[in-house]
């Protein structure tokens, strides 16, 4: 059995060769701890007269006070050499260059949008929202398709129900408006739409539309001009022209599809944008309005046409995949 002398020889011994607090530790529990070397020497008293026993009690004792001293000591040594270790190794270098905050920005779809609503108000129009989710009759009922008309397999589209569909176009807002108004009528509206489309650079079954219309007084083919020359200059820039080709929609009698000349885009060739024309007499008068003294124009686009035009992206599928590398380049 040790003695209390050598126990605390080879107790300071091993304090002193202890190269981290975590040795420290263990050696306190080995020498000091509850069932350590020192207090298990406490056991022993039984075996001692009644005379001995406080003496051999404060030996002890003494001894644990000496060793504590020693462990304390080494321990705040170890301490500080541990801690310049660690400050050394998360040393932040000052010298590294900054990492800039990416910045986010709107999408080049909604910032088109928007200028697009500027224009509009700008020239008296009124935003209107309209159901993506649509009724079959204001997406093509409404708008004078014939029952089983050809035109309509065009819009092929994703049905809800045989009555509820995704709308194919954003004319669908015109039913909506000749229900409850009455004119002189300028709106606008700006919006998701959807096909059932095999989809290419230039397709997609979900895609954006801008349609307007007007029904007034002396409405005609110039005021569309005028006005769609008006609207393709703010967006493309003044040098723009309109040019109407003879198209069919089941709504419009006459029917163009219009195109635009700008020399600064794709050298001054025409651009297709969308289709356009005077709101047939069979949907105004199917809600009431009397074509001898009103008449209408409407028209409607492409939204990816515009900056696919106006910064040459030629494949419209990269607008909807979200890649920062392409969106990144658009101006804000
Ligand atoms: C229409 O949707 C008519 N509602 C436009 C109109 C309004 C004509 C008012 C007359 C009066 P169209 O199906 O051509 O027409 O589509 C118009 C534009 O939407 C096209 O010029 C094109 O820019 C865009 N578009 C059509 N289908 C797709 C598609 N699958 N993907 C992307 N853009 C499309």
């Amino acid at each position: 059995m040790p003695t209390i002398d050598e126990i605390e020889k080879s107790g300071h011994a091993a304090i002193e060769a202890a190269e981290t607090t975590a040795a420290l530790r263990e050696l306190e529990h080995k020498f000091l701890g509850k069932s350590g070397e020192l207090t298990g020497l406490m056991r022993d008293m039984g075996k001692l007269s009644a005379d001995e026993r406080p003496a051999f009690g404060k030996a002890i004792n003494d001894a644990k006070a000496r060793l504590e001293r020693v462990l304390e000591g080494k321990r705040s040594v170890l301490k500080a050499a541990e801690q310049s270790e660690q400050f050394a190794a998360e040393a932040i270098d000052f010298s590294l260059p900054g990492r800039p905050p990416r910045y986010g920005r709107q999408h080049i779809l909604s910032m088109t949008t928007q200028k697009i609503k500027q224009v509009f108000i700008g020239m008296g129009f009124e935003y209107l929202e309209s159901p993506e989710l649509e009724e079959f009759k204001y997406n093509f009922d409404a708008l004078n398709y014939p029952p089983d008309h050809p035109a309509m397999d065009e819009q092929d589209t994703f049905y809800i129900t045989d009555s509820l569909l995704l709308r194919t176009q954003c004319t669908s807002l015109q039913g909506h408006v000749f229900e409850t108004r009455k004119p002189p009528l300028r709106c606008f509206t700006v919006g998701r739409t959807f096909r059932n489309e095999a989809v290419d650079r230039t397709h997609s079954h979900t895609f954006h539309q801008v349609d307007a219309f007007m029904v007034d007084e002396n409405v005609s083919m110039a005021t569309l001009k005028g006005t769609l020359a008006a609207f393709t200059r703010a967006m493309f820039g003044d040098e723009v022209r309109v040019r109407f080709r003879p198209d069919f929609f089941p709504f419009v009698e006459p029917g163009v599809d219009y195109a635009i000349s700008t020399p600064k885009l794709f050298n001054g060739r025409w651009l297709e944008l969308g289709g356009a024309g005077l709101i047939h007499p069979n949907i105004l008068e199917s809600y009431g309005i009397d074509t001898e003294r009103y008449s209408g124009w409407a028209f409607g686009l492409g939204v990816e046409r515009i900056p696919m035009m106006a910064y040459g992206v030629d494949d419209l599928r990269y607008f909807l995949e979200n890649d920062l590398r392409f969106l990144h380049q658009f101006p804000s």
